[in-house]
């Protein structure tokens, strides 16, 4: 069955009565005017018809347990929406904690992930309740069960592995393979195992965690990440008599950012993941595992559009067509760190047989700050509404203020209605943090 994340657009994307791309009800171009540009748009029915799509395809197995990776997007409303509709979140940093904590998430259901959390954070995780945290290395491992210890708190935990699998995606974007930055080495598991046993008593052992690559669009990756947590599971309680009943495989499933992407679909993902569960449980004879899956992009990427305005344009003599927006790197800079392909359309002009091959520049003061680099628009002109879709993921959450540029305002969009999300950066906001030591005022 096909799924949310195989779509380019969010799931109301249609053209209105009035010839402009609607969203959620909503047109873009009044909500351009509404709330300015650049301005992020999400539309609530997109993210719900994937959280259905992920609800269902794992309903075979009932022990499963959807934690949604925050770092693809992570603000109250949309931590909210989420836990409402069933999630648990995979946290990163205090923000993150924060963030959802002020939402009001029950922070049983919250992970707390990471390969250098500090000592305040795992202060905050342990004082907020955090359901589980994921220790990643040796150094943590002690450092939590202190800080567990003078909480006299016992903390549960899972442990990060490295499960030495390679998928084919961006190499920053890569995780699972031996030479990561992230877990333990499989060879440094009992290592580990023998230090939470013996010495570090106020650390409790749930659980393995593994997490492969992100924008992967392959599915045997999956069965062979699970073949080796249960395989491990399993000779660890040969070994150790350790019963272990909990699994994390992670996120990483793709979308569609151009016509080019053929994610596969939520559906043929879970039927690989639960059979091979199922055998898995079978070959290695251990009791079933709860199954936790953090998938961040495929949940809220296609729900998310970037609306800019166009200004400058440029043809180079012999070269480029340039059209330059008010937004660029500093809202969305996948282009710029990973060569990130977008597909684009224009909100407030229809599709027409003579358009033209331009170049999609951004407005920040680098020659890289190019959102797309050559795609097939009606001619455009100065005002005209840009809207680059599948933003949803890691556009808002990786957003600087390069340039001294406030960061845009966000939207939810459903039944015609639009309710701000995060307010835009104000010049205010931008200096609010600066001080003038008293010495150079003189
Ligand atoms: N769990 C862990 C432990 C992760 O490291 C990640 C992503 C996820 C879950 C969620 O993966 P997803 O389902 O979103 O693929 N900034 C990059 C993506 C970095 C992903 C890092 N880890 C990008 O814009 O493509």
């Amino acid at each position: 069955m096909d799924s949310t994340n195989q779509l380019l657009k969010p799931v109301t994307a249609k053209i209105n009565e009035s010839g402009n791309i609607e969203i959620g009800g909503c047109d873009l171009v009044k909500l351009a005017e509404k709330y300015g540009t650049p301005l992020y748009v999400l539309d609530e029915e997109t993210i719900r018809s994937v959280c259905r799509d992920y609800k269902n395809a794992f309903k075979n197995y009932p022990k499963v347990n959807m934690m949604y990776a925050s770092k693809a997007l992570c603000t109250m409303a949309t931590s909210k929406l989420l836990f409402d509709e069933g999630f648990g979140f995979d946290v990163v940093s205090a923000g993150e904690i924060y963030t959802v904590y002020k939402a009001g998430v029950d922070m049983s259901r919250v992970l707390f992930n990471g390969n250098n959390k500090s000592f305040d954070e795992l202060t905050l995780a342990i004082e907020l309740g955090v359901g589980r945290i994921s220790v990643d290395n040796f150094f943590e491992l002690s450092l939590l069960n202190e800080i567990a210890k003078s909480h006299n708190k016992i903390v549960d935990i899972l442990l990060r592995i490295t499960p030495g699998i390679e998928c084919h995606t961006h190499e920053y974007i890569q995780t699972g393979h031996l030479d990561s930055k992230f877990g333990f080495d499989l060879t440094q598991v009992d290592d580990a195992v023998e230090l939470i046993l013996n010495e570090y008593k106020n650390l409790k052992l749930h659980g393995l965690h593994a997490h492969i690559g992100s924008q992967i669009f392959e599915t045997s990756v999956y069965g062979d990440e699970i073949e080796i947590l249960i395989k491990e599971i399993a000779r660890l309680d040969e070994k150790f008599s350790l019963k272990l009943d909990e699994i994390n495989i992670g996120g990483g499933l793709g979308v569609k950012y151009t016509e080019n992407d053929c994610p596969p679909s939520t559906y043929t993902i879970a039927d690989i993941i639960i059979k091979r569960l199922d055998d898995c449980i079978k070959k290695y004879n251990i009791e079933p595992p709860a199954l936790f899956i953090e998938p961040g992009r495929s949940v809220i990427s296609t729900a998310g559009v970037t609306l800019y305005t166009v200004g400058s344009s440029k043809q180079v003599p012999k070269g480029k067509k340039y059209i330059a927006v008010d937004g660029g790197m500093a809202d969305n800079p996948r282009p710029s760190m990973y060569q990130a392909k977008y597909v684009a359309g224009v909100a407030n002009k229809k599709e027409v047989s003579s358009s033209k091959t331009v170049t999609i520049a951004g407005r920040f003061c680098e020659s890289g700050d190019i959102l797309i680099d050559g795609i097939n628009l009606p001619e455009l002109e100065e005002g005209d509404i840009l809207c680059v879709y599948n933003t949803g993921a890691y556009n808002y959450s990786m957003a600087s203020n390069y340039n001294r540029v406030q960061k845009p305002a966000m939207i939810l969009v459903n039944n015609s209605q639009s309710d701000m999300l995060v307010k835009r950066e104000t010049l205010e906001d931008l200096i609010s943090h600066d001080e003038i030591p008293g010495r150079l005022k003189k």
